[in-house]
């Protein structure tokens, strides 16, 4: 089964055609440049860039697969969570696909779409495993429990991880996005050249907060004073970073412990960071458990992943109407 994949939830335009769930024939993105100026994405923009983009992408996506849209067995689109007027351009374009060519249509959760990225990625992985999302929008631990089947563990209770490296970016006057320069940085830097705070919560506790920690790398560079950050900036980038990874580390650590689970996968844009790759990776061998994560391009927001999860779901005969909409806050409902 061949399945159509788009996805605009957010300042990404992403067309993919997927052959079976994990083959993905082409997967192509479009990151837009327009925010950088403005320090952090601006809705307006974002949805006007999605109206432009999506459908010359659609277009090279047929051309570089060397299909037609005659040839698919379905169209899986994002339906949330997100933005609003991005998500309309993607759902409108794949009703309208839909309608014309009589292809039966699929709306997907954005957050299935990023575990199923692991799926493409890994051809042999099966759940159960411990899935954490981590991005700009999203700091999600989940226990899934089949491919269509999760439980969420924990979530963050204010900013996601890549929201925290965004804002401490512009802090250090390093732009938008920040995750990869902060990530570049570190590596000339280091981790332990000031102790930033850890908010591991209560004990036990699979929840998420990076607010505090923003706050105390903003009350740190006002302290030390502008020539002083300058001079230190990989150690500042390094400190920040450890204290994000871990936290992460240590609670998706906890989850595969408690839940007896020796499978780890990570999903997002900050399932690219090195850092975070390297101790989940010694952590884990320790205690033979295996960790996945996708290349770059499939870390970041992707159609493949859309039309993978679609796929499964097609599968199980499930299928929207054309009432589908856009779901601004949609939460991850896990089911068979
Ligand atoms: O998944 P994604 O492309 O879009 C959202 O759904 O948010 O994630 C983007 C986020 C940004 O916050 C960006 O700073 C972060 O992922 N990011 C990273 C790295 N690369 C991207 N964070 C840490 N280290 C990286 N190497
Ligand atoms: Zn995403």
């Amino acid at each position: 089964m061949r399945i159509l994949g788009i996805e605009t939830s957010c300042d990404e335009t992403s067309v993919a055609v997927v052959d079976g769930m994990r083959d993905a024939l082409v997967n192509l993105v479009y990151s837009q440049v327009d925010h950088t100026r403005f320090g952090g994405i601006v809705p307006e923009i974002a949805s006007r860039q999605q109206l432009k983009k999506l459908p010359p992408l659609y277009i090279q996506a047929l051309h570089d697969a060397s299909l037609k849209l005659s040839d698919m067995d379905g169209i899986a689109v994002t339906m949330g969570p997100g933005l609003v007027g991005s998500l309309l351009v993607g759902v409108n374009f794949a009703k309208a696909l839909s309608y014309s060519s009589g292809l039966p249509l699929l709306g997907i959760n954005h957050l299935e779409g990023h575990i199923f990225s692991n799926y493409v990625a890994s051809p042999r992985l099966e759940p159960p495993f411990i899935a954490l999302i981590v991005s700009g929008g999203h700091t999600v631990l989940l226990h899934v429990r089949n491919y269509l089947d999760y439980k969420i563990l924990g979530q963050t209770r204010d900013d996601a991880a890549g929201e925290a490296y965004d804002k401490v970016s512009k802090l250090l006057g390093l732009g938008y996005p920040g995750g990869k320069v902060i990530d570049d940085l570190s590596k000339k830097g280091n981790p332990n050249f000031h102790k930033f705070p850890r908010a591991f919560l209560k004990d036990k506790s699979y929840e998420f907060s990076f607010s505090g920690l923003k706050t105390a790398v903003v009350l740190y560079v006002k302290e030390k004073g502008p020539e002083f950050v300058e001079e230190n900036l990989p150690d500042i980038c390094a400190s920040f970073q450890e204290a994000v990874v871990d936290v992460l580390v240590s609670k998706v650590m906890l989850a595969a412990y408690n839940l007896k689970i020796s499978k780890i996968v990570l999903a997002g844009g900050v399932a690219a960071n090195s850092r975070l790759r390297e101790k989940l990776i010694f952590k884990s061998e320790k205690k033979k458990i295996e960790v996945h994560y996708p290349p770059p391009i499939l870390c970041t927001d992707n159609a493949a992943m859309i039309a993978s999860a679609g796929h499964r779901r097609f599968e199980k005969g499930q299928k929207s109407d054309f009432s589908l909409n856009a779901y601004p806050y949609l939460p991850l409902s896990g089911s068979n």
